[in-house]
């Protein structure tokens, strides 16, 4: 027998306390911002925590077996309960908002969720920009009701063009073909621009760089190529299974002409490159690649995201070990403006900026000297 110890992995997580809005109250009108000068720009929420794929990198196969239980039903936020917090999430900035999961197509009636946020304005009146991450089994079946229900662009998870490279990476035998029909699909139905993550292991699927670049060259889709992550406690990640973003822009310029470009926005968290034409300039109609460098070269000094789980806890990083419940406020009477409070002083007191110190540290030294409690898992509170 192995004596492999196996983490719990959705164990009862304490939650933080709610700060009292009275220590810094904030009203409508100047930017909040948190601790270390960051607004709140971008809200992830997760809607479920179950997925049909078992990416070795965020659910795998061992832990994430038939014996795993995943939240009930009665834990999952409502569509109402979530609308209503990102009524007041909008109220304090938020402009874009992305549903995740696990796999947020699997959460039946999606569509009425998001023809519900898609009603929610911004203070100056402006829509929001609604957009949901997927790994495009489903897509093909539900571009189209997902367009009309509201949703504005999809981000399609795709490690890979090989079959047998991307059914190893799924881990559950899934065709490649039928990713690549649920993004023509998308293409179709005007869910752009239309962005395809890979994440890249190496010794795993490096040799689709170069593929996947070709293929997407000049379709308009934004390729991006995201470094294997320390994320949650059960992925087995090893700092030598990370190809450096230099490393992967390096194998591209050995056979396609690109050069960097501007960010687009403050706070994005790929680096963008564009492909050059025959005359050596940026040609918009071949498109560009993003460059997600979370381990070698931390974004934290401009992350405005907030995210928010499945049963409703607000986590404030990506590697955070506890949230704060929320859900205990949309289930009782609290008034919409006390909410909205709550979330503004949480926000304000952040300092989370885990990757940033992460990269301070020696590379000998154990992560556990960053706090010691066990991260949360990213199929918990969505990439
Ligand atoms: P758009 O550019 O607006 O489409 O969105 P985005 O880049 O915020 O979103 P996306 O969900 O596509 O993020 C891409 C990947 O970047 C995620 O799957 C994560 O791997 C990584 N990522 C996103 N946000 C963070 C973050 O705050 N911290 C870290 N370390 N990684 C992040
Ligand atoms: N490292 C980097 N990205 C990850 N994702 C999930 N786990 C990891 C990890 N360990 C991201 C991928 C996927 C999205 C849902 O989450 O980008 O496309
Ligand atoms: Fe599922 Fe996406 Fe996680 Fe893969 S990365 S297991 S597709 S949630
Ligand atoms: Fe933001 Fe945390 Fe990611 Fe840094 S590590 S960019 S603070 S989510």
């Amino acid at each position: 027998m192995s004596d492999r110890v196996i983490p719990l992995v959705n164990e009862l997580r304490a939650s933080l306390a709610v700060p009292s809005p009275a220590l810094r109250p904030w009203q409508a009108g100047p930017t909040l911002r948190d601790a270390l000068e960051r607004p709140l720009h971008d809200l992830r929420i997760s809607v479920t925590d179950r997925c049909n794929f078992r990416c070795s990198y965020c659910m795998p196969k061992e832990i994430f077996n038939p014996q795993y239980t995943y939240l009930p039903h009665s834990a999952l936020l409502t569509f109402e309960e979530i609308t209503r917090a990102a009524k007041s999430f909008v109220a304090l900035g938020v402009q874009k908002i992305r549903l995740t999961g696990g796999e947020p197509l699997l959460r039946k009636n999606l569509e009425t969720l998001i023809a519900q946020l898609a009603q929610l304005q911004t203070p100056e009146g402006r829509a929001l920009d609604i957009t949901l991450t997927t790994n495009g089994s489903l897509l093909a079946r539900k571009a189209q009701a997902l367009k009309d229900a509201g949703l504005q662009r999809v981000t399609v998870s795709l490690d890979g063009l090989d079959d047998a490279v991307f059914r190893r990476m799924n881990d559950v035998d899934f065709p490649v073909t039928d990713v690549l029909k649920g993004i023509e699909a998308a293409q179709r139905a005007g869910l752009g621009p239309i962005k395809v993550n890979m994440v890249v292991k190496r010794g795993t699927n490096e040799q689709e760089i170069l593929p996947m670049a070709r293929y997407f060259r000049g379709t308009g889709i934004t390729l991006r190529f995201i470094e294997f992550m320390d994320v949650g406690a059960t992925n087995g990640w090893r700092m030598n299974e990370v190809l450096p973003s230099a490393q992967v822009i390096e194998i591209l310029q050995s056979q396609l002409a690109l050069a960097p470009l501007q960010a687009s926005q403050s706070g994005e968290t790929a680096a963008r490159w564009g492909y050059l034409n025959a005359a050596g300039e940026h040609d918009a109609a071949l498109g560009e690649i993003g460059l997600i460098s979370s381990v070698t070269q931390a974004f934290c000094k401009d992350c405005n995201r907030a995210r928010l789980s499945t049963e409703g806890q607000l986590y404030l990083c990506l590697f955070a070990s506890q949230g704060y419940d929320l859900r205990h406020y949309l289930r009782g009477d609290m008034p919409d403006t006390e909410l909205t409070q709550a979330i503004a002083s949480i926000w304000q007191h952040r300092q989370d900026r885990y990757s940033e110190l992460r990269s301070q540290m020696p590379a000998s030294s154990e992560l556990g000297a960053l706090g010691g409690a066990r991260r949360v898992e990213m199929s918990y509170i969505g990439g």
